[in-house]
């Protein structure tokens, strides 16, 4: 490691202990974020992370849906995205202009969205979920018609584990949608004995070629568990960084080197540093909507697995923010030393 890169560790741990920071990390983010992360996970577990966490400031090195979720989950902690462009093409595919069009045309549909949305569109949905809970969520509930929001390539993997008619929007993930079947072919012929774990977010086709179907957390405990020496991964490449560093005994094998998400890879060391500084860039949801949208986070966690804030956490919550508000402003300047 470069000197230049101690130094900015260094910095960026001292100020975390100086704001009361817990730095949470998706399994996509640069490696180098990766490894000075508090936790590393998928969404639901980062979720759940952020709505037990003590921490008064979260350092939220993911995407801003994510960042939103913390923010929703416990709005009166200060939730920083490092860089505030970090957004995810596939939640933009859909607006809560649309989606309440669209449940106009379906009158008293049961509205599920992929946690991979806007604060705005969990708004109008019943319920949330993740890669990881999501047949789960389906399973558990009374309706047999259920509008699934915005992942068409999710949703469509749910349909085949369910009896339950889903109406799918018609979003996508850009960056899964570059690993092709015949990447999987390919590498299957090169590495026979190897597994194929894929995320659900891939086309249906590459679903099919594979041994495992799995959120990245799932990935992450396969890896650890399965007997198998050689993988090939069908997922965005950060996690690659991950898997390895945990099992050096194992090989891990992208499925594509295309499969990159250009948003994870813009949160940075310095950028962490920065936001730790200036308390910027904040993302904040307005209170009318995470009232809302809470109410279908925590359906979530409760039938999906984890838990939501208890009254109590969000009363410890409350009196942070409290805290942090009499403390001012000058302290959101804190200099350092080295
Ligand atoms: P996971 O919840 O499986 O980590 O997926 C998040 C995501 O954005 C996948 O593209
Ligand atoms: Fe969004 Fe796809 Fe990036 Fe995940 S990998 S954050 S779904 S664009």
């Amino acid at each position: 490691m470069e000197d230049r890169d101690v130094k900015l560790i260094e910095k960026i741990l001292s100020l975390k202990k100086a704001r009361n920071a817990v730095i949470l990390a998706h399994n996509y983010q640069l490696g180098e974020v990766q490894d000075i992360a508090d936790f590393v996970g998928d969404s639901l577990e980062l979720s759940q992370n952020a709505a037990k966490t003590d921490a008064e400031v979260i350092v939220f090195c993911g995407v801003h849906f994510m960042a939103e979720t913390a923010s929703i989950l416990c709005p009166d902690k200060t939730v920083l995205l490092p860089d505030i462009h970090a957004g995810c093409p596939m939640a933009d595919m859909i607006t809560a202009e649309r989606l309440k069009e669209k449940k106009k045309k379906l009158p008293g549909v049961t509205v599920v969205c992929y946690i991979n949305s806007s604060a705005e569109v969990k708004a109008e949905a019943d319920v949330c979920c993740t890669s990881a809970n999501a047949v789960k969520v389906i399973e558990s509930l009374d309706a047999d018609e259920i509008l699934f929001v915005p992942d068409q390539y999710l949703g469509h993997y749910i349909s085949t584990k369910t009896n339950k008619k889903l109406i799918l929007w018609s979003g996508f993930c850009p960056t899964h949608v570059r690993i092709r079947s015949d990447d999987i072919k390919r590498l299957k012929l090169e590495y026979p004995h190897a597994q194929v774990m894929v995320h659900p977010e891939c086309r249906p086709e590459v679903i099919a070629l594979a041994n495992e179907v799995l959120s990245t957390g799932g990935m992450v405990r396969f890896a650890r568990q399965t007997e198998t020496k050689a993988i090939i991964v069908g997922t965005e490449v950060g996690i690659i960084h991950r898997l390895r560093k945990e099992n050096p005994d194992k090989k891990f094998i992208s499925a594509s080197e295309q499969a990159v998400c250009p948003n994870m890879k813009l949160i940075t060391l310095e950028k962490m540093l920065w936001s730790l500084e200036e308390m910027a860039p904040e993302v904040r949801v307005p209170e009318e909507i995470h009232i809302r949208a809470r109410a279908a986070v925590n359906r979530m966690l409760k039938m999906g697995g984890g838990s939501s804030p208890s009254a109590k956490e969000q009363e410890k919550c409350q009196s942070m923010r409290e805290r942090q508000d009499a403390r001012g402003s000058n302290e959101n300047h804190l200099s350092l030393s080295g």
